[in-house]
């Protein structure tokens, strides 16, 4: 027998009962020659086989066996949206009306995942249309194997330079499909070295193959561009967009890039950011930098996906007045408009970077008149490494029911970057991803449900994050009801657990510099990062009010004023927006600092009883995934007391502010 090298996953379907039919396939107005069509008739017979034993004919054969019918039917009215569908089951079968091959798909999927979930076929119903246009996944991969932020292994798409396609690229791109996800950007934002190249002959006809695989999945390909690309891999000296040479360059190059590369979604760029090259060298902005290569593209469909996340990276820990948190409504606030209808600006949830809290960024709805997406990452740079058990769902949901402001009625964070808001169609998700080559995929076998809660949220951004874990629980394990709720209890914990035992009230950071992984409580204290928590003996904390740097101050006046005033922000926040003496009294009469000691010993206990709590599912959790998972609890245990006695003790040796409770502090 085979040796399984990878797991499958959400798509591991177990027996859910006993089916004795035998499925007919009719098509109206779909066939079978239709790639995607075919794949989610693929997906169907095998996910009803292993769900209830049944077998699916092929379709339009021996008519007269067939006792079920799953009929797939294009919809002719405006009844189901693009990329949506409808399914309902009647004693006759399953009917799907979709009006596009990717309906198809998703609603076959919705299917499997409903019977998985307790239904039987006969009985499955949802109408569904996607929240977001743009559901993508951005792999932070480099060519050379190595995954930015990745922990989870190594590249499953590049080794030593190289293009690897193998059998777990389809099942990639089947899992993607599943949760609904429509895009994927395969190289890492900085683009260097061999990644330079993907848009060469040296690579085309792998990039296509893949192109091929993931667009029979519903899916586009896009790539990260090397913004410097003419002089990096062309002859000039110079990438100024506004030089005749350069979009002249630009459109040669494009044109051989689309007839390579037909499906091509476009480009997603990170430019002046981090030391990676953009249009401020040239004194130009970051519209004329998007504005160029977009319309370069645009005889060609394609979209330029243009990266928010431009900061002065060389700040002086001296300069308070700088903010980081300000760079990225400072640097595209004013150019609101003019960016093209096929770019879109792709935001980070908050002004900083992936903490574990953070304001939603200002920019989001703050922008009104520009096509604007969220990122958002499930790879856990900041929050645990896929080692800590840490649900983001409960986050990005917060992120998404944000009331910016920016208009009546329509001024959430999920209305903006859904289209609602401006009525554009050019909007949507993106997460950095948590993918690579381990057995698992995800390093943690639990960091999964991050996986495919991003993926479920993004296409439906009404689910709760409870209906998510739910649903990943039953497909990945199926558990009896009572451990179910367990683990759903542990998922929905984890973030909230993970915030207590690190850094306080949305100062963030704190983390080893470089790594990321576990405390340093000064680590960036003293660089040049623009990360700074600012702590002394009497008090910790930015001000960011209308007398500090006047970050609040960006936010649509409600907000504004909420953050301005440290009696009205949310105190999850407090230390974002304000600095706060040790001794100030929050909402629940504690001190900030025993606030801080409080919330360090329970977060290190918690996190003791998420451990306690997988222990507990031993017997119902296969031995490899339980042994996985409880590795890595061990290793949070580590960290969590690590993160603990660190905070508590620099506090304490900070303020000399004894600890009510007469707890061990060092
Ligand atoms: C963070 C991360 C980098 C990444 C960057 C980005 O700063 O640490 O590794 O390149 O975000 O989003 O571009």
């Amino acid at each position: 027998m085979e040796t399984k090298k990878w797991t499958q996953l959400w798509l591991d379907y177990k027996k859910a009962y006993d089916g004795e039919g035998i499925w007919k396939i009719v098509l109206n107005g779909f066939t079978d020659s239709q790639v995607v069509v075919a794949n989610a008739l693929y997906e169907f017979r095998r996910g009803i086989k292993a769900l209830t034993g049944e077998s699916v004919l092929e379709a339009g054969k021996d008519e007269e066996q067939g006792k079920k019918l799953l009929t797939l039917t294009i919809s002719n009215n405006d009844s189901v949206s693009k990329e949506g569908y409808h399914i309902q089951g009647s004693d006759e079968g399953i009917l799907v009306e979709a009006s596009d091959e990717r309906g198809v798909l998703y609603g076959v999927f919705a299917i499997l995942r409903q019977i998985a979930c307790g239904k039987s076929a006969l009985e499955v119903s949802e109408a569904s249309s996607p929240s977001n246009p743009l559901r993508m996944m951005n792999h932070w991969d480099n060519m050379d194997g190595s995954i930015e932020r990745g922990y989870s292994g190594e590249s499953f798409f590049f080794e030593k330079d190289e293009i690897i396609i193998n059998d777990r690229t389809r099942d990639y791109a089947r899992f993607m499909a599943s949760i609904g996800i429509n895009g994927v950007v395969i190289n890492n934002v900085n683009v260097k070295a061999a990644a330079s190249y993907l848009i060469t002959d040296r690579y085309y006809d792998q990039v296509a193959r893949l192109s091929e695989i993931f667009n029979d999945y519903g899916i586009s390909l896009y790539l990260s561009l090397n913004f410097a690309s003419p002089i990096e891999i062309g002859d000039l000296d110079t990438c100024d967009p506004l030089d005749k040479k350069v979009i002249s360059w630009w459109k040669d190059k494009m044109k051989e890039i689309y007839e390579r590369l037909p499906l091509l979604g476009g480009f997603l760029v990170k430019a002046d950011s981090e030391g990676r090259p953009g249009p401020f060298t040239y004194g130009r902005t970051q519209a004329d930098g998007a504005n160029m290569l977009a319309d370069v593209i645009k005889p060609y469909g394609g979209i330029i996906i243009w990266r928010c996340f431009v900061y002065n990276c060389t700040q002086d820990w001296r300069d308070t007045k700088t903010d980081r948190a300000r760079a990225g409504y400072d640097y595209f606030k004013d150019l609101d408009g003019a960016y093209h209808d096929n770019v879109i600006l792709q935001i980070k949830n908050g002004p900083m970077d992936f903490q574990i809290r953070e304001p939603v960024s200002p920019l989001l709805g703050g922008l009104q008149h520009t096509n604007q997406m969220l990122e958002v990452q499930i790879a856990q740079e900041y929050t645990g490494h896929q080692i800590d058990l840490c649900y983001l769902i409960p986050l990005f949901k917060e992120v998404l029911d944000f009331h910016t402001h920016c208009c009546e009625g329509k001024d959430t964070v999920a209305d903006v970057v859904s289209g609602r808001t401006m009525g554009n169609s050019l909007a949507g998700m993106a997460a950095v991803i948590n993918t690579g080559n381990d057995a698992n995929w995800t390093g943690n076998d639990l960091a999964a449900a991050n996986l495919y809660g991003f993926g479920r949220l993004s296409f439906d951004t009404d689910l709760s994050a409870e209906e998510i874990a739910k649903e990943w629980i039953a497909l990945t394990y199926k558990l009896p009801e009572k451990e179910a709720g367990v683990l759903c209890s542990m998922l929905l914990r984890s973030r909230e657990i993970y915030e207590k035992y690190t850094s306080p009230l949305g100062i963030g950071w704190m983390v080893t510099p470089g790594d990321h992984y576990g405390p340093s409580i000064d680590g960036y204290e003293y660089s040049r990062w623009g990360t700074y928590h600012r702590a002394d003996h009497l008090g910790i904390g930015v001000d960011r009010t209308d007398k500090g740097t006047g970050y609040a101050q960006q936010y649509y006046e409600e907000n504004a004023v909420m953050y301005n005033d440290p009696e009205k922000c949310p105190e999850e926040l407090l230390l974002f927006f304000h600095h706060i003496p040790y001794t100030w009294k929050l909402k629940t009469g504690k001190t900030l600092i025993q606030h801080i000691y409080d919330s360090h010993f329970e977060g290190e206990e918690q996190a003791r009883g998420l451990a306690a709590d997988w222990e507990s599912l031993k017997d119902v959790i296969p031995a490899v995934s339980f042994d996985r998972v409880k590795e890595r609890f061990e290793r949070q245990l580590y960290n969590a007391r690590e993160w603990r006695d660190q905070v508590n003790s620099y506090f304490y040796r900070k303020s000399g502010i004894a600890d009510e409770k007469g707890r061990t502090i060092y």
